[in-house]
Order: C-alpha cells, then structure tokens, then sequence
C-alpha cells in the first residue's frame, strides 16, 4: 500500500505558544529599528534593553500553492513609548492570497491594510479565528501589559512575504497607549 502523504504532528504550547520540536525565529528590539513611530524611545530603550520582541515558526513546507505554510506566533508584552509590541507586518509576495490566524493566548488586535489604503483592525482575544482578506499587510499587535499574545496562523505555501514596502513606509495606523486604554491612531511617521 503507497502513502499518500506524510503527516506531521509538532508540539505547540497553549501557554507559551512554543514548540520543543523546532527553532523559533526570534525578533529583538535590535531587529526593529524604524518600525515604532516614537524614535527617541526606541533609541533609548534600546540602550538598555535589547529584549525579545516576538517570536514565530516557519515549519519549512514547500512553497507551493499546493502546500500550507503553518506555525504560532508569539509577541511579548511590552510598549515602546505609547505604542504596543508588535509584529514587522507584511505584505504577502503574492498579493491575492490570504490567511488565517486563530488566537489561543493574549488580548492583542490585527491591523491590516492594503495598498488602496483601506485599513482594518480586528481584536484578538481566545477563540477567535480571524480571516485576512487577500491583498491585506497584516501586523500583530499585543495590547496586553501581562500576557504574551499567542496565535495559529496558516497560509497558502506560496504566498511568499514582502516586509519590504512595510518597513520603509509603515502601516498608516498604531495602536497605541491613551489615558491607560489601547487607541487605533495616525502613523505620525506614514507617508506616501
Ligand atoms: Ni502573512
């Protein structure tokens, strides 16, 4: 009898969203530069505290259209001035494809825009499976000053990712701290 496929179980912790199978991609405040509107705050954080950022899994599927790519996402609590922990972002090379995140950890949101300008923000909170539309960049956010916000994502293999357009101009709206309260606002650093 031929196998059709070969099947894959990884372990993923429901608490700390990691897995002992495999190596995370570790992101540090060091790998961040220029992506939090607060510049000064970044640069003096920095000097003291080159911390971990977030983390995620690339499980090394195939890249093809046929092939789903899968793996947690892990973004640690923490502000830098105002503004919340948060993922790079991107675009997907292949613009029309989507993806799905669910969330198993955390209070956080997904920001997302796409290059009409259009912007989403859509909470993250246990349980909740957030679909992003093709042609969206999409960015986790961790709104939480306590928890980690952890989510399961999966996309088509060969969406490729272009962090590119997102590092030189930024997504067009923060999240950010106002009178103890998470605030969706204007990225003072976007530009056209
Ligand atoms: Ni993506």
């Amino acid at each position: 009898m031929s196998m059709l496929f070969n099947s894959v179980i990884t372990d993923f912790d429901l608490h700390s969203g990691l897995s002992q199978a495999k190596a995370s991609i570790r992101r540090r405040l060091s790998d961040m530069r220029g992506m939090f509107a607060d510049q000064t705050a970044f640069e003096e954080e920095l000097r003291t505290d080159d911390r971990l950022v977030y983390e995620y899994y690339d499980m090394g599927v195939p890249h093809t259209e046929k092939d789903v790519a899968y793996g947690t996402s892990i973004v640690y609590p923490g502000k830098v001035g105002a503004e919340y922990h948060m993922t790079k972002g991107h675009f997907h090379t292949v613009l029309d494809t989507t993806e799905v995140y669910f969330c198993l950890r955390g209070h956080g949101y997904l920001m997302m825009e796409n290059p009409e300008g259009d912007v989403e923000a859509r909470e993250l909170k246990p349980g909740l499976a957030l679909y992003v539309p093709k042609r969206y960049a999409h960015r986790s956010i961790n709104v939480s000053a306590t928890e980690p916000l952890i989510t399961f994502f999966a996309f088509p293999g060969h969406a490729g990712h272009d962090h590119g357009t997102i590092e030189t101009k930024g997504f067009r709206k923060v999240i950010a701290e106002k009178h103890g309260a998470a605030e969706i606002v204007d990225n003072p650093r976007w530009s056209t």
